[in-house]
C-alpha cells in the first residue's frame, strides 16, 4: 500500500516524513514491556511497582463530595476560561499560610493552570522566539524544554549531581549560552532526585536572574509533600516575584492527579502573559473541579496526612536498601527515593551479573526480581524508587517492604 500523503505533511518539530517510524523504544516502554513480560513469565506472582509517578491513592472524601456539590450548580457549569475568583483568591491564602508568601495579589498575580504540565507547555509560546536558550535541569520534567523547542528555542541542561546537592551549578554556564539564556526552569523538591532546595540556592537564583534578565520558572508540583518543616516557595525569597513564577499543583498535593487543576502565581507581566496565550489554548478548567481545588488549598492538613504516609514508607524503604547496601538517605520531601545504581549483582553462586547502566538493572530487577523500579542514565548512574506502591493497609505495606527486602537479599550488591 502507498504511503499516506498526509505522512509527508507532518510538522518537522514531530519529526516530519519520519514521525511515528522510528523504532527506538523510549524508556517509559521498556519499563511496561518488562513488566508485562515479567507478569507473564510468572502468572500469579506479586509484581512490586515502585516505578509509579503518582500517588497511590484516591483524593479525600471531603474534597469528592464538594466536586459533586459544586458540579450540581447551574452557574459552574460553562467555560470558565481564566477562572473566577474563587481559585484564585483560595490560592493566594495558601501561598501565605504554607508558603509564608504574604501579599499575592489574587487578581493578577494568580491564575488557574489545568495542571502544571500544561501551563509548563504553555508558557513557553509566551517567552520563546527561535534561538532562545532554557536552562533545564537534567535529569528532570522536559515539557518545558519540548515547547521550547517546538518555538525553535534551544536547552542547555544543568546536571544535578550529588556532589552538587542536585541543585544546578549555574557558575557552570557558557558565556555565549548565558547571552541567549531566557529563562531557568527548577524543580524543587525535585523530581527524580527528591532533593529540596534551600533559601540560599533560591537566593542565588533570584540573583543570578536579575544580573543575566532570566525568567524563573519554579516548578513546586511537589512542594508541599515535606517530611520536615515548612514547604520551602521559590516566592517566598526577597526579589522572586521581579523574576519569576511558581507553578503549584493539586495532582500530588490533594492525590488530584486526574483532576488536572494547580496554578501559576507570582510575577504580574508572567501571570498575564500566561494567561493570553493560555485563553488562546483552554477553555479553563471545569469550575466544579477549579472549587475542589481550592477546597483542598484551603485545607494543608490533607498534605500533611499524605505526606505523613510518605514519610512512614520512606523511613522503611530507606532502611530496606540500606540493608541491601544502597547509599539510599531519606529526602527532605516528595515521594522519590534516588539511589546510586550499583554496578553488579553477585549471586550466591558466585554468579556475577553487570549493570552498565541503570537502565540494566532496572530491567534486570522487573525480570528478576519482579521489582519495577524507574532508571536515570542522564547524570551518572541512578534509581528511582516511589513510595507511591499500592498497599491495602500499613500491615500490608510492612509486607510489602519486607518482601523487597527479601528479594532482595540472595544476591550481593556492587557499587
Ligand atoms: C516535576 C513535575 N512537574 C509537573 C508535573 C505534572 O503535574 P500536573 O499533574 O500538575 O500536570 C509532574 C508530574 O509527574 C512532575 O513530576
Amino acid at each position: 500500500m502507498s504511503e499516506s500523503f498526509i505522512q509527508g505533511l507532518f510538522a518537522e518539530r514531530i519529526g516530519g516524513r519520519n514521525h511515528g517510524k522510528s523504532t527506538a523504544i523510549y524508556k517509559f516502554e521498556k519499563i511496561k514491556r518488562a513488566k508485562r513480560a515479567a507478569m507473564a513469565a510468572h502468572p500469579g506472582a506479586e509484581i512490586i511497582d515502585m516505578g509509579v509517578g503518582e500517588p497511590d491513592e484516591m483524593a479525600f472524601p471531603e474534597v469528592v463530595e464538594k466536586l459533586c456539590q459544586e458540579a450540581r450548580l447551574p452557574e459552574n457549569r460553562g467555560y470558565a476560561d481564566n477562572g473566577d475568583a474563587v481559585l484564585k483568591q483560595s490560592a493566594a491564602r495558601y501561598m501565605e499560610r504554607v508558603c509564608g508568601v504574604k501579599g499575592i495579589n489574587p487578581e493578577t498575580e494568580v491564575m488557574h493552570s489545568i495542571g502544571s504540565k500544561a501551563a509548563l507547555s504553555i508558557l513557553p509560546a509566551a517567552l520563546i522566539n527561535p534561538g532562545d536558550v532554557v536552562l533545564m535541569t537534567t535529569p528532570g520534567y522536559p515539557v518545558f524544554g519540548t515547547h521550547a523547542k517546538y518555538y525553535g528555542g534551544l536547552v542547555h541542561n544543568l546536571p544535578l549531581t550529588e556532589a552538587n546537592g542536585f541543585l544546578p551549578d549555574l557558575d557552570s554556564i557558557p558565556a555565549d549560552v548565558l547571552a541567549k539564556a531566557k529563562v531557568l526552569v527548577i524543580n524543587y523538591p525535585n523530581n527524580p532526585t527528591g532533593a529540596s532546595a534551600t533559601p540560599e540556592f533560591f537566593a542565588r537564583v533570584v540573583a543570578f536572574a536579575k544580573t543575566n534578565n532570566i525568567v524563573v520558572i519554579h516548578d513546586a508540583a511537589y512542594a508541599a509533600l515535606v517530611f520536615e518543616g515548612k514547604p520551602l516557595s521559590f516566592l517566598a525569597i526577597p526579589g522572586a516575584k521581579e523574576v519569576g513564577i511558581e507553578l503549584h499543583s493539586a495532582s500530588k498535593t490533594f492525590n488530584m492527579t486526574g483532576w488536572r487543576c494547580g496554578f501559576v502565581a507570582g510575577n504580574e507581566l508572567l501571570v498575564k502573559a500566561y494567561g493570553d496565550v493560555k485563553d488562546n489554548t483552554d477553555s479553563g478548567q471545569f469550575l466544579a473541579v477549579q472549587h475542589a481545588a481550592a477546597f483542598g488549598f484551603d485545607h494543608p492538613e490533607i498534605t500533611e496526612k499524605i505526606a505523613g504516609k510518605y514519610s512512614r514508607r520512606m523511613n522503611a524503604l530507606v532502611e530496606v536498601l540500606r540493608q541491601a547496601e544502597f547509599n539510599a538517605r531519606k529526602p527532605k520531601g516528595s515521594f522519590f527515593l534516588y539511589v546510586k545504581s550499583p554496578k553488579a549483582a553477585v549471586k550466591q553462586d558466585g554468579t556475577r551479573i553487570e549493570f552498565k547502566t541503570a537502565e540494566d538493572i532496572s530491567q534486570w530487577l522487573i525480570t528478576e526480581k519482579l521489582i519495577s523500579t524507574v532508571p536515570w542514565d542522564d547524570a551518572g548512574t541512578y534509581l528511582r524508587f516511589s513510595v507511591t506502591f499500592v498497599a491495602k493497609n500499613e500491615t500490608d505495606e510492612k509486607r510489602i517492604l519486607n518482601e523487597i527486602a527479601t528479594r532482595l537479599g540472595d544476591v550481593k550488591f556492587e557499587f
